[in-house]
């Protein structure tokens, strides 16, 4: 029988998490033969609902879930553990100024980042998920400094899977016969969702998504904007955070770091950038990667239009300046 993997989600008394956990525990993040141990962190206010949460993963008697690990404690939370999803974070609340939303999550992004180092298991494999993400997996970064920067990374796989979505819709085809989207940069509104490479697989072959589309100027307006803003109108149709569609993102990128990504297929992901297309190295940023043997690698040569160089830097530059306000709140 295979060994159980270790499966840290903080913040899992939230909604991703409530959302999160199950899918873990049936297999989705590591396969269908993967036992894990399910770690939940959270904070001393939601200690009960947290308990709650475990006392279902108990009565759900999940066939895979070896164990669930339910505490307020960093340290007994991050200790052994193989895979940790940042769930966890502070909110923007109406009237907050962005300093002090950075302030409190560079703090919990400090700290956490401080006992994933001492306690984790060697080459944990970290996916940030809680906003601002690539800013946070950044923070982590730096203050864990021995865990090697291609194990730490950020979630734009749900705006990937997002832009997936609407260019099936747009087409009528099926979700899964799209690929080779891309999402650049910030997991933001100024997040660049990128078709100029997509294929659609048709009765005819693979055909360039550009060309079935046939319309430029829907896919370099409301096409995009309708990915950037996604988010917002899922709020606002719920009243609540898309938690099920970022709960199975965070699995999808989970599992094709670890099992790898399809032959001819790239996914995309914030990782901590080389300099690749131009891109500021030192920055979290999302890229089109690969995955093999529990590595990702950015894709590379692919040809960027003028169009897209300004949206690649427009995002960049966001992201130049968060790390600069997040730095400014470490002192
Ligand atoms: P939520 O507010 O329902 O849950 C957050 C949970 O984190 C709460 O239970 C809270 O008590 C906990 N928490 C706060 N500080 C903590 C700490 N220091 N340690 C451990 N737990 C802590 O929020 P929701 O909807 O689950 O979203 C979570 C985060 O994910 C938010 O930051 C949200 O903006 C972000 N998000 C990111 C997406 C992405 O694609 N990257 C997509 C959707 C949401």
């Amino acid at each position: 029988a295979m060994d159980p993997v270790r499966v840290l989600v903080t913040g899992a008394a939230g909604q991703i998490g409530y959302a999160l956990v199950p899918m873990v525990a049936r297999g989705a993040m590591l396969g269908p033969d993967q036992p894990v141990i399910l770690h939940m962190l959270d904070i001393p206010p939601a200690a009960e609902a947290l308990e709650g949460v475990k006392m279902e993963l108990i009565d759900a008697a999940f066939p895979l879930l070896k164990g669930v690990v339910a505490t307020t404690d960093v340290v007994a939370a991050c200790t052994g553990v193989n895979v940790a999803v940042m769930v966890g974070g502070f909110p923007r609340k109406e009237g907050m100024e962005r300093k002090d939303v950075m302030s409190k999550n560079v703090s919990i992004y400090k700290s956490q980042a401080s006992a994933l180092e001492k306690h984790a298991a060697a080459n944990c494999k970290v996916l940030v998920v809680a906003n601002p993400a690539n800013t946070n997996a950044l923070i982590l970064k730096e203050f864990a400094p021995s865990i090697p920067e291609k194990n730490i990374t950020c979630l734009t796989r749900l705006d990937h899977n997002r832009a997936l979505g609407q260019i099936s819709e747009r087409l009528k085809v099926h979700v899964s016969d799209v690929r080779n989207v891309i999402i650049w940069g910030n997991h933001s509104s100024t997040q660049y969702p990128d078709v100029s490479h997509a294929t659609v697989k048709t009765q005819g072959g693979e055909k360039p998504a550009r060309e079935l589309v046939a319309n430029v100027e829907w896919l370099q307006g409301e096409f995009i904007q309708t990915v950037q803003q996604r988010g917002a109108a899922i709020i606002k149709a719920r009243k609540l955070s898309s938690a099920l569609s970022a709960a199975s993102s965070a699995c999808d990128h989970i599992r094709d770091w670890v099992l790898g990504t399809p032959e001819g297929t790239w996914v995309s992901m914030g990782v901590y950038s080389d300099g690749s297309y131009n891109v500021p190295a030192g920055l979290i940023y999302s890229f089109p990667v690969t995955c093999r043997d529990g590595e990702w690698s950015i894709v590379q040569g692919l040809t960027i239009d003028e169009f897209s160089r300004k949206k690649l830097d427009a995002t960049a530059e966001e992201l130049t300046e968060e790390k600069a306000l997040a730095y400014s709140c470490l002192s």
